[in-house]
């Protein structure tokens, strides 16, 4: 198919311009909705485009800035070049990239890291301000004006209703065959006249196979082919093996404790190396016909789903690798009945999660010896990506995992501390704690209870000993023995790392 071909509709013929014309419309200091979820059907002509404009005209001493609202994390074209341009008044809902970062932590941007299942509803009820223009990159366009999703949902959906104007970039590089892939829901209402949503099981169809998109509000189309932003997975290394044991061994013993079904409950995995290992364990684990409930489908379920052990995914966005790429385009007929891509409100939605009784497996920074998790700052203090998705799931999820290395910074940093510098999951969200080291599973654990078992299963045994003395010494002297702590001490280990390089005493 040729990228003229992609653009049917009649009526949009006319707005069909370039990237540099498109992001001419755009003016400073309006709210911008783009379309992409990590890495995956982003925008990549117009933003680039639109950072040259805001740096000619900070050049020229007139200020430029936008806000950009997102799925999720995109990627260098986007997120790095607006960023670095100093383009972005405030970005929301979840970044990843090194320069928007290095901005956010400098205090040059402002950021707003929200649960993601929030955003679609947050801009119908106009907490955030007037979104003015959708941004959306899509595979098509239909004669009647409709949409071809890409290679993500996201926020598009709410976007393209909200939005007084549309910019849409045609990109011819994504695969026809992903038309159909795809399914929106249009069912939402707000209170009081919500109604419950029809999704009872993960491969449920309740919605269309395209975005609605009224063309009046069209003003420019950019055809582009350029690839999405294709991360490579390092292969799993011994500490996510062995997580990935920990992990596979207890959902044995869950099994055979009557608490699982012999197919597991469907599966949600977060984002990054350590959540694909635990894909392959599971791909070469005992369990068969597995289904998944996610927010992001990478290289690990493909496989998955290639081998048989997973027959369906339904997830809100693509996170492949290239070479996951390459296999998924050169196998889609297989795929293609097996995968559905849903509006983030619907793959995060707290209602659908706990009807399903989703096992939520997510990735953390540092948990606390009570079980609060930290998953977004370095130190207590340095944004490293966003909540994300990982708030919607752990809340509502039927078994709520975290998982980490027990040590980070080769072995200066403990991941279990005394006190979490910062906290997204509280003890309540959190019911297994896995390491290499092992598994805590917090169930039913008062917070004295539960402090035993995460030092004695989880932390590094470099750490153990200073983990049970400072827990030791908190019963003895706290103001109160339900949660025992030193105030003045907690965060002592973090202001050790930050003083001397290391949270060793
Ligand atoms: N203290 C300081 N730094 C730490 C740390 C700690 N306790 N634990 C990890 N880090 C650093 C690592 O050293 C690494 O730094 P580097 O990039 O400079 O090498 C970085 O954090 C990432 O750690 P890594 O071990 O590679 O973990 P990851 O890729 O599995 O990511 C999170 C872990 C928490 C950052 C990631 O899972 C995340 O962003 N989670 C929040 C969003 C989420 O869960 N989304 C999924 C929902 S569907």
């Amino acid at each position: 198919m040729t990228t003229a071909s992609r653009i049917l509709c009649s009526s949009l013929q006319d707005r069909i311009m370039s990237a540099e014309q498109a992001a001419a419309l755009v003016p400073s200091g309006v709210n911008v909705g783009m379309s992409g979820f990590t890495g995956s059907g982003y925008p990549k002509a117009v933003p680039a485009a639109l950072a040259g404009l805001i740096a000619e005209a900070h050049q020229e001493g007139r200020k430029f800035r936008i806000g950009v609202w997102t799925g999720a994390s995109t990627a260098p074209e986007l997120d790095g070049a607006l960023a670095k341009a100093e383009g972005v008044e405030m970005r929301l809902p979840y970044q990843s990239d090194p320069v928007c970062r290095q901005r956010i932590n400098a205090g040059e941007m402002e950021y707003l890291d929200i649960h993601l299942s929030h955003v679609a509803q947050f801009v119908w009820f106009g907490f955030l301000g007037k979104l003015d223009i959708a941004l959306v990159e899509v595979a098509g366009i239909l004669e009647d004006g409709r949409l071809i999703p890409a290679s993500s949902v996201g926020n598009n959906k709410t976007w393209l209703e909200q939005a007084d104007k549309v910019i849409l970039e045609v990109n011819s590089w994504h695969n026809p065959a992903l038309e159909g892939m795809h399914d929106i829901y249009y069912g939402t209402s707000l209170p009081p006249h919500r109604k419950p949503i029809p999704l009872v099981r993960p491969q449920d169809r309740i919605g269309e196979p395209y975005l609605r998109c009224d063309p009046s509000k069209v003003i420019a189309v950019v055809e582009t082919h350029s690839p999405d932003r294709n991360s490579p997975f390092s292969p799993p290394d011994e500490n996510s093996r062995r997580i990935a044991d920990n992990i596979l061994d207890f959902l044995q013993h869950e099994v055979k404790k009557g608490r699982l079904p012999k197919e597991l409950l469907p599966l949600q995995s977060g984002v990054g190396n350590i959540a694909n290992a635990v894909m392959a364990g599971l791909n070469d684990g005992p369990f068969e016909n597995l289904e998944a409930y996610t927010e992001v489908l990478q290289d690990g379920m493909l496989d998955m789903i290639r081998s048989g052990k997973l027959s369906f995914a339904s997830a809100t966005a693509f996170s492949l690798s290239d070479a996951g790429l390459r296999e998924f385009n050169s196998n889609i007929d297989l795929y293609r009945d097996k995968i559905l891509l849903r509006p983030q409100e619907i793959s995060n939605h707290p209602e659908v999660i706990r009807r399903l009784g989703v096992i939520a497996m997510n990735g953390m920074i540092e948990a606390d010896i009570y079980g609060n998790v930290n998953s977004t700052h370095v130190m207590g203090t340095s944004i490293m990506n966003g909540i994300g998705g990982s708030g919607d799931f752990a809340r509502n999820a039927y078994l709520s995992i975290f998982m980490t290395p027990s040590q980070a910074k080769n072995g200066k940093i403990s991941c279990i501390v005394p006190m979490a510098s910062h906290i997204d999951h509280t003890e309540h969200d959190v019911q297994i704690l896995v390491t290499e080291q092992g598994l805590a599973d917090l169930r039913g654990l008062s917070p004295n209870q539960r402090a035993k078992v995460i030092i004695e299963n989880c932390a590094h045994p470099d750490f153990r000993p200073a983990l049970m003395d400072y827990h030791k010494r908190s019963f003895d002297s706290s103001f109160g023995r339900h949660t025992p702590h030193m105030l003045g001490e907690a965060l002592s280990w973090h202001q050790h790392y930050l003083a001397g390089g290391s949270m060793h005493f």
